[in-house]
């Protein structure tokens, strides 16, 4: 394919509908999902992707049940401990973005240390959303230009976001068949493709991620020009 995106970014919809389905508790739907995140993660470093973002958790997500959000918090934690090989086997970079914050003191260290020993990985970044919300970034990214007496300009608050050495997304994908961008990466998709597919997440395959390439391969981008 001649026209790669540089920068794909997913939001992974479906999981609970998924287990549902399946007559299973919504914790199996997010158990699986996080197989669907290793499976796109090599493709998506097979095939020369240079950048995936994945919207693992969100600001919202602190409203779902306590113990939904206890069962997020602890498979977020077994699978930075599971996937540090595949990072390294892959040379997958991996980078957090969000207010981590909020997490506890385990979690957070270990998105650190995973951060700290893939960072000379020269092939993909993998970039996980976690605890983020774009209006909660531009917000923190505003406040840092203000404080540092900068101009508030498109360049000083791109510098500021936690995305800051990043490229813009070229290409969103949404599974589970729901329409909407839910507060994700919304100063970065300024000029985005998107592709919205009715698949669940925990069943999107690295076949159906070829097919939308496909598809962008063929799209015109024209930046506001002609
Ligand atoms: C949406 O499904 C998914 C999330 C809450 C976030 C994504 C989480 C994962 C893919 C699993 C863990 C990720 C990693 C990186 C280990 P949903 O629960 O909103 O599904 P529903 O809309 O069908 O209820």
């Amino acid at each position: 394919m001649n026209n790669l995106p540089s920068h794909i970014a997913i939001i992974m919809d479906g999981n609970g509908r998924w287990a549902k389905e399946k007559g299973l508790k919504r914790t199996a739907g997010h158990e699986q999902g996080a197989k669907t995140v290793r499976d796109i993660t090599i493709h998506c470093s097979n095939i020369g992707i240079k950048y995936l973002s994945l919207y693992a958790f969100s600001t919202e997500n602190w409203n779902r049940p306590k113990l939904e959000v206890e069962f997020l918090m602890n498979l977020l934690h077994r699978y930075f401990i599971s996937e540090l090989p595949i990072y390294l086997e892959n040379n997958v970079r991996f980078k957090a973005i969000g207010d981590i914050s909020k997490f506890s003191k385990k979690l957070q260290n270990t998105i650190k240390q995973t951060e700290e020993k893939t960072k000379h990985c020269s092939g993909l970044t993998q970039i996980l959303a976690l605890n983020y919300g774009s209006k909660d970034e531009i917000t923190r990214a505003v406040n840092k230009v203000v404080s540092k007496g900068l101009d508030i300009t498109e360049k000083t608050i791109s510098s500021h976001l936690d995305t800051a050495d990043i490229p813009d997304v070229d290409l969103l994908v949404r599974t589970s068949g729901e329409v909407r961008v839910s507060n994700f990466l919304l100063w970065q998709i300024a000029y985005a493709e998107m592709f919205f597919t009715k698949t669940y997440w925990p069943e999107f395959t690295t076949y159906e991620l070829d097919d939308i390439l496909s598809d962008f391969n063929t799209r015109e981008r024209r930046f506001g020009g002609i």
